[in-house]
């Protein structure tokens, strides 16, 4: 299980170099991904929407691309909220960023049509507190998460290829235990069937599907009611 100022400490040091490393890491591809998150959320007309683990902000400005009143994303890393509000005066955007847990938000039962999180839910220290907190504030919950490949091969080539980044990231971040952290969450982390039996017990969704992407190296989770 994560330890939570473990990881805002890691999402604090690391978040100056977050956007390039991502690029880096993903080859790009994790702003395909990050836009599909986005059109499937959208696709539910969402008047509402709220990012949770925005980290610098790549989901909630997506958003503002579409027609949605109110956009709001959270964090519990006060670095990451900083920049994604430097984002914010360059972009010259309305969403409204604040500094909070996942686990325990401040907002009302179903405030949001929607909400979202990207590549944060493996984070979290306690996993069914924070998917019920979500599914308590919000009408229609959308995951993008790492997960693991199906076909043994490609899991294989997979994960090796991922540590060949590893000179990397410890240069960019000085913070060599991130990248360790980013391959053991990613390999134990339940995906696909597995994690929307998880997404049931912890919340009251009725509907839960999932998407592999790319081979089952990353998930789209959509929890409707
Ligand atoms: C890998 S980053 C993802 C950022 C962004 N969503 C993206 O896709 O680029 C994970 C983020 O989760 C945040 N996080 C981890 N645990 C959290 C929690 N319990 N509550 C709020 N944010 C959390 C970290 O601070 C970090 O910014």
């Amino acid at each position: 299980m994560p330890n939570a100022q473990y990881i805002k400490t890691m999402f604090d040091d690391i978040s100056p170099k977050y956007d390039l490393l991502n690029d880096l890491l993903s080859v790009g591809t994790h702003r395909i991904w990050k836009r599909k998150l986005v059109e499937e959320a959208c696709k539910t007309n969402p008047k509402a929407v709220l990012d949770c683990a925005t980290g610098t902000g790549d989901i909630a400005f997506g958003f503002e691309e579409n027609k949605i009143d109110r956009i709001v994303g959270c964090d519990f890393s006060p670095v990451m909220i900083e920049n994604a509000n430097k984002r914010k005066d360059k972009n010259k955007s309305d969403v409204n960023f604040i500094v909070a847990d996942v686990s325990n938000l401040s907002f009302k039962d179903q405030e949001f049509d929607a909400a979202t999180i990207s590549f944060g839910i493996r984070n979290v220290e306690n996993l069914e507190k924070s998917l019920n907190e979500l599914s308590r504030v919000s009408k229609n919950l959308f995951i993008l998460e790492f997960g693991t490949p199906e076909n043994t091969f490609l899991k294989k080539i997979y994960f090796n290829s991922l540590k060949l980044y590893f000179p990397v990231l410890s240069l960019l971040t000085k913070r060599s235990d991130a990248y360790d952290y980013l391959i053991k969450s990613s390999e134990e982390f339940p995906s696909g069937k597995n994690f929307c039996e998880i997404i049931k017990r912890s919340t009251t969704f009725k509907n839960i599907n999932y998407t592999p992407l790319f081979g089952g190296i990353a998930y789209i989770y959509e929890a409707k009611r």
